[in-house]
């Protein structure tokens, strides 16, 4: 199921990352912020343990995360994500998956993973700034599931409806909180109006 988190504040920094101007300073910097917004609203329904707390004053009752919760970036620019994650959960653990397009046939190859081995309510949170096609984002979390996650959401920045169709036909059971969903891919598969090669904007490789 896909969600398009409308905020504000979340279309004000878009208008940032869109444009071509914007450094990668500013990019990486907005880039986080608008996956805290994502994380924030993706989060809302997490169960929580009760913990005692000794304020000041007296004895209370606090709350901690109950789930085991595991952020995988796609590699490489789910990193220009994590920061985000990591500033809203500052517990989170953190497993790496690599995927790059063949720029030829713009099928994902796998290249790299590292997840952490998933306790029985272990919570993954597997982040990629861009579902075009959605080939990444499909084999992403079908490794993720192959590792034995059965809990799992999908934050983006941005999304095409092609890549939308596939995650929802491959996986509908995992929610994907987006940013902004786009209008269509171009002949080359890229996001239109989208905002470019998220990994070079993001690294500075242009
Ligand atoms: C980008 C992006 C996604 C993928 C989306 O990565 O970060 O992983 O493309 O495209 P898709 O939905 O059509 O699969 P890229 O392959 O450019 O690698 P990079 O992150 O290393 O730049
Ligand atoms: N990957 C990107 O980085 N940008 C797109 O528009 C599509 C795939």
């Amino acid at each position: 199921m896909f969600f398009a988190v409308d905020h504000p504040c979340i279309k004000a920094k878009m208008t940032v990352l869109r444009d071509k101007n914007t450094s990668p300073k500013e990019f990486r910097e907005r880039a986080e912020e608008i996956t805290c917004f994502l994380a924030y609203e993706a989060l809302k329904n997490l169960h929580l343990s009760e913990v005692p707390v000794e304020t000041p004053l007296e004895r209370t009752m606090g709350a901690v995360e109950e789930n085991d919760l595991v952020v995988v970036p796609v590699l490489r620019a789910g990193i220009g994500m994590l920061g985000g994650i990591q500033s809203l959960i500052p517990t989170v653990k953190v497993g790496f998956i690599g995927l790059q397009r063949d720029h030829s046939t713009k099928h994902p190859v796998k290249y790299y993973l590292n997840l952490p081995r998933p306790s029985e309510d272990a919570f993954a949170i597997v982040i990629d700034p861009m579902l075009a096609t959605g080939g990444s984002l499909s084999a992403a979390v079908s490794a993720v599931k192959e590792c034995g996650y059965r809990h799992i959401v999908v934050l983006t920045i941005v999304s095409a409806p092609e890549g939308v169709a596939v995650m929802e036909r491959d996986h509908p059971d995992v929610k994907i909180y987006s940013a902004a969903l786009d209008r269509e891919l171009n002949a080359d598969k890229y996001i239109l109006p989208g905002l470019g090669d998220a990994g070079d904007r993001l690294f500075g490789t242009l």
